[in-house]
């Protein structure tokens, strides 16, 4: 059965969003960059999507406005039916870099979350200590992000979101410095996760196969300024096997999120951020 069919309420409703940053041209003198204009974007509650588009489209800068880290200059974000800026909800980012706290161990750094709710010191390392070994990497909790890799870092960063618990998540290419075997294990581990807490993820890929692969519904952006161009409704069983994963079914919506990407890659004239 199809998640929008099981709940249709709107988690987050985004009406004609814009945003706009100032930028220095080559001569030195500010000129307006017109990054999202006319965004509009419905997320149902419980909803896996995900977000997808060329390079510098303003997927991550939606991501940033929606987690309250940067500001729509115009057009409307409700959540839960309410404006963004009235209200803080509980929402969890995981960034395409690490962002992970140097100077705290491994351990620390997914406490930082719930620290901050004023969790008790022993619920926060007991929290802390079931995700750090949902990534696999419980022994490390009193190592130093310095001492970890990249792929162990990422992992790091998402079990410091989960530990969080937030009713959204928001997802920025977070697999993309994984090896192949350690990604597969991830995704199968978050949509775990996803279908035992019935989360609402947006969740930014560059990969077509992920994207068809985890989400409900994969929402296609446009080079800029961008917007939504389509969404296309992943109707296919879930969990996604090996089987589906070599169905006609899922090769033909292989086939069309390729040609949109490569329609806009040609608009953009960046094709080779596909490749
Ligand atoms: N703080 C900022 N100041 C000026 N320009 C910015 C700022 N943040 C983002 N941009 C510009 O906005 C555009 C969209 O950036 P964004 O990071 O949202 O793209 P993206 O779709 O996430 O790309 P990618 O797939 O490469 O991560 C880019 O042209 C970028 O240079
Ligand atoms: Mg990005």
């Amino acid at each position: 059965m199809n998640i929008l069919e099981k709940n249709d309420k709107v988690k987050v409703r985004a009406r004609s969003v814009k945003r706009e940053f100032q930028i220095k041209n080559r001569q030195g003198k500010n000129q307006p960059l017109v990054v999202l204009e006319d965004f509009d974007l419905d997320i149902q509650e419980g909803e896996f999507l995900t977000l997808l588009g060329p390079s510098g489209c303003g997927k991550s800068t939606f991501l940033n406005i929606l987690a309250g880290l940067d500001k729509a200059d115009g057009g409307d974000i409700l959540v839960d039916e309410k404006p963004l800026e009235e209200r803080s909800y509980d929402r969890g980012i995981v960034f395409q870099s690490y962002a992970l706290l140097p100077w705290r161990t491994i351990i620390k750094n997914l406490e930082v979350g719930l620290e901050i709710r004023g969790i008790s010191k022993e619920t926060r390392r007991e929290v802390a200590r079931k995700n750090l070994e949902r990534v696999g990497l419980a022994a490390y909790e009193n190592q130093y992000p310095h001492q970890l890799s990249g792929g162990m870092k990422q992992r790091v960063a998402i079990a410091r979101v989960l530990a969080y618990d937030p009713a959204i998540l928001l997802m920025d290419e977070p697999f993309a410095a994984l090896d192949a075997q350690t990604r597969e294990d991830m995704q199968i581990e978050l949509l775990r996760i996803w279908e035992a807490d019935k989360k609402t993820i947006l969740f930014v890929t560059h990969s077509i196969d992920e994207a068809i692969l985890l989400s409900d519904r994969v929402a296609f952006m446009s080079s800029q300024p961008g917007h939504i161009r389509e969404i296309i409704e992943i109707d296919l069983p879930r969990p996604r096997t090996e089987e589906i994963r070599n169905s006609v079914e899922f090769s033909q919506i292989r086939k069309s999120l390729w040609a949109l990407l490569q329609e806009e890659a040609l608009l953009n004239q960046s094709y080779g951020a596909f490749i």
